[in-house]
């Protein structure tokens, strides 16, 4: 979703803002722009497209001198992509401009006013309310101004912004959309993300809500919405700018599928030397809550915590839990699973829990966000950053996660063994080689995608955990590959499903579990008697597939609760390659965004 940057110091701003903004490509964009604040005058260079048409249309930067300005990467909400409706967004003056990430809810209501007090509006977006507020507040301090703004706006907003009224300065705030603070010497930023200012520094300030933060050259100053000024820590970003690089790789998510182990290793290896989570109470039941791949990882903790703690474990969607009236009571445990922290949705359904009184569990990859400071407890999974729009190390790291939970919770119970102990503990150390193994079948997962990515439509089966993982291995598909494709529960085909299956349709059969193998081989022959084309993924050892299906992958042996990982890594991999084939922009699918920060 929408990535901001902003910029103040010594250096000519537009490079750095360009380059910052390039940082948060991944998080989903449709049209970009700057406004960069020079001698009292504000310029605003913004195009519909890639970030590239901006370069083009600026020299990169170098048209435009000062060293003070705001950038934007849009992702529309309201009103169409195009260069009007492109941030940043401008006072009718021209003397205020502002960049914004979230949605102003109150838009109308404000816009009206604005409108009876002689405001014209040139866009379709909810933030230009922002730029004509600002204007209509300001009082010759922006700081005031600001406050004042947030009193008026309901919604979220990240915002960030200049006037030539007072060209030494930029004023940001947040509300319910990410913003980090970088601290420089003789310069400061504000980002999106992390990985906009890692080149610059390392040293940061974390701001809350409703917090506003002024940049000057020489320092950020902190305050709350009465004017007071606060104190933060500095949030010192203790990895690398190259973990948010490709490091000589083609694609951001093939990297990361090959950071899995480590991260793997990353997350378990501590917490399996310390003797698991403590777990002070026992919950009554659990409510898992999350949206697209941290949602299945949701599916899976169902299956696994259920099957080792028989604790009932209901798995939602945020977007839905959070408007359904759950039934939770103080003795529920309600897990929210979030690489970002930032998932609107996810927010607010944890809110919706915590009024309640529930305890709430955080996985959450990245440190410091709303969700994990939210949280009464947080297991940070450590997929380190993750900038393709298709998540995988951190889904795996969050798998690896939820069987550390279940099994926290198993010896919480009392029922977990020293021999099981030590056994699981064993085989979750050897989760990151299994991951190695399915990386070193890259060849033969990338043939497989080589006979198959003409598709035009896939079905997923699987029983048991392989249907949870076949959600996942189906989203990740399509959402890269944009070949429609589904995910069914193996034996639920037949209740509609079947009659879609025609010669030479491909079927991805995933037949990991042990207890339900000769289940799935009954709905592979189903299918294969109607033409299907299958594609089946097996333990090794488990050779009878063959018999039936066209090809096989085969995963290595382990715990039938952790096959979903080395399986997943494969899965990873063949829609990696299908849309690699395809010619897709893999990194950066149409329409998505990494980050959604809007409900
Ligand atoms: C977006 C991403 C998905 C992600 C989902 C939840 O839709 O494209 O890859 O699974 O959001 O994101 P979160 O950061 O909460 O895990």
């Amino acid at each position: 979703m929408c990535g901001i940057v902003g910029y103040i110091g010594q250096q000519q701003a537009a490079p750095i803002l360009l380059d910052g903004l390039k940082k948060l490509e991944y998080r989903g964009y449709d049209s970009a722009g700057i406004a960069i604040l020079n001698k009292d005058t504000i310029t605003v260079s913004k195009t519909k497209g890639r970030l590239k048409n901006l370069y083009n249309m600026i020299d990169g930067g170098n048209k435009l001198p000062g060293t003070i300005g705001i950038g934007h990467t849009r992702w529309a909400t309201h009103g169409e992509p195009s260069d009007i409706n492109s941030h940043p967004h401008t006072s009718t003056s021209g003397k205020i401009a502002v960049v914004h990430n979230g949605i102003i809810e109150n838009y109308m209501d404000l816009k009206e006013y604005l409108t009876s007090k002689g405001y014209c509006f040139v866009s379709e977006t909810d933030t230009e309310v922002i730029a004509h507020l600002a204007d209509y507040y300001y009082n010759g301090n922006l700081l005031e101004t600001i406050a004042r703004i947030i009193n008026k706006v309901e919604g979220s907003y990240a915002l960030g912004l200049i006037s030539s009224d007072q060209p030494d300065r930029i004023i940001a705030v947040r509300k319910d959309s990410p913003l980090v603070v970088g601290l420089g010497e003789g310069e400061n930023f504000i980002a999106s993300d992390i990985p906009a200012i890692l080149k610059y520094t390392h040293n940061t300030y974390l701001i809350e809500d409703k917090e506003i933060a002024v940049l000057t050259q020489d320092g950020v100053t902190l305050y709350n919405t009465d004017i007071e000024e606060i104190h933060r820590e500095i949030f010192t970003v203790d990895w690398d700018i190259s973990a948010a690089e490709k490091g000589g790789y083609e694609h951001f998510m093939f990297k990361e599928i090959m950071e899995e182990p480590q991260s793997v290793l990353n997350t378990v290896g501590p917490i399996l030397r310390q003797g698991l989570l403590t777990i002070d109470k026992i919950p009554d039941c659990m409510h898992i809550i999350a949206c697209g791949s941290a949602y299945h990882v949701g599916i899976v903790g169902k299956y696994v915590i259920e099957s080792l703690t028989r604790i009932p474990v209901e798995v939602d969607i945020a977007s839905e839990y959070r408007y359904r009236n759950p039934i939770i009571t103080e003795n529920t445990l309600v897990v929210v699973i979030s690489q970002s922290g930032e998932t609107a949705d996810t927010i607010a359904a944890l809110r919706e829990a915590k009024k309640t009184g529930a305890k709430i569990f955080g996985i959450v990859n990245v440190v410091g966000s709303s969700i994990a400071r939210e949280s009464d407890e947080v297991l940070y999974t450590l997929a380190g950053p993750e900038i393709a729009v298709a998540t995988t190390k951190a889904y795996s790291t969050q798998l690896a996660a939820v069987y550390l939970l279940a099994l926290s919770l198993r010896k919480a119970l009392g029922q977990l063994t020293p021999n099981e102990e030590k056994r699981y503990g064993r085989e979750l150390l050897r989760l990151p080689n299994l991951i190695s193994a399915m990386i070193e079948q890259k060849d033969k997962i990338q043939y497989y995608a080589s006979r198959y990515y003409n598709a035009r439509s896939v079905f997923f089966i699987g029983r048991g955990l392989d249907y949870a993982l076949s959600l996942e291995g189906s989203l990740k598909l399509k959402e890269i590959s944009y070949i429609h494709s589904e995910a069914y529960g193996a034996g639920e085909l037949k209740h509609g499903t079947i009659s879609l299956i025609e010669n030479g349709t491909l079927v991805i059969a995933v037949a990991t579990q042990e207890a339900l193998f000769e289940k799935m081989m009954n709905n592979i022959k189903e299918v294969k008697a109607r033409g299907a084309v299958v594609l089946a993924v097996a333990t090794e050892g488990n050779t009878k597939i063959e018999e039936c299906a066209d090809g096989v992958l085969y995963i290595p042996k382990t715990d039938p609760f952790f096959t979903p990982s080395p399986a997943i890594t494969l899965l990873q991999l063949f829609a990696y390659y299908v849309a690699s084939l395809r010619g897709c922009d893999i990194d950066k699918p149409r329409n998505l965004a990494k980050s959604v920060t809007v409900e």
